[in-house]
């Protein structure tokens, strides 16, 4: 259904080459991507989440973490440095993800019962401290088409992580501001005892997207 988007650079490409061209010298010219290059992670997007962390201090040593939209697999790469020897990190994409050392990976189309279900699978019913989503589907341009499909992707991960989630648990999601945007707040804001909104340095600023961190998942 979605094709690859990494780390939001499918934005806008392959509908002009002028454009496209503007994109990838963008792209190169970006210091996340050279840091990236350079500290051997295999995505700007990295920067994203450490930032979150060092604010909000969700992922740590010893937890259990989901991984939502993971591929190319900046985001498992530094989940899995925080969890550390005695932690674990499941992840899923539609996309191939080259391996990493304990990453367990599902690959699927989150959309679909059937990798739904294969996650759970993976998981293996142990507890889960932690639910990354930085899913997003191939933008098109146009918000009347992206932005449902954005806040699918959002409700199904939200899904996951209430009905997965250990009590006081953390969900960390991507989400793009636009309709529907608002009544899922709500919700959310209804299951997490916390929940604050950031807009990380490595977050295009022209991008609508904004990082939901919700933690203390209520029980029941
Ligand atoms: C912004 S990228 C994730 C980057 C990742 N966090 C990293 O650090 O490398 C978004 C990902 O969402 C994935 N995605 C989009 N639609 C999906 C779907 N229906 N099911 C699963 N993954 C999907 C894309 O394939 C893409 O890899």
């Amino acid at each position: 259904m979605f094709t690859r988007d990494v780390a939001g650079q499918g934005a806008g490409m392959g509908k002009k080459k002028g454009s496209s061209r503007a994109w990838l010298k963008e792209h190169h010219d970006d210091i996340y991507v050279q840091r990236a290059q350079q500290e051997g992670y295999r995505s700007r997007a990295v920067y994203k989440l450490m930032e979150i962390n060092e604010k909000d201090r969700i992922i740590r040593s010893g937890m259990s973490v989901l991984d939502l939209g993971s591929a190319p697999g900046g985001w498992s790469q530094i989940a899995a440095e925080m969890v550390g020897d005695r932690g674990r990190v499941v992840a899923s994409d539609i996309l191939p993800m080259d391996a990493l050392p304990d990453v367990t990976f599902v690959q699927g189309d989150f959309t679909e019962q059937e990798t739904y279900d294969r996650v759970l699978v993976a998981l293996g019913g142990q507890p889960l401290d932690v639910v990354l989503s930085d899913m997003a589907p191939n933008m098109s341009g146009m918000p009347e088409v992206d932005q449902p499909r954005a806040m699918y992707l959002v409700e199904l991960a939200t899904e996951l992580a209430i009905n997965s989630l250990s009590p006081g648990g953390a969900f960390i999601t991507k989400v793009f501001q636009g309709e529907g945007f608002e009544d899922w707040f709500r919700q959310i804001r209804i299951h997490f005892g916390r929940v604050v909104s950031r807009k990380p340095k490595a977050s295009r600023p022209r991008s609508r997207e904004i990082y939901v961190v919700a933690s203390g998942l209520k029980a029941g």
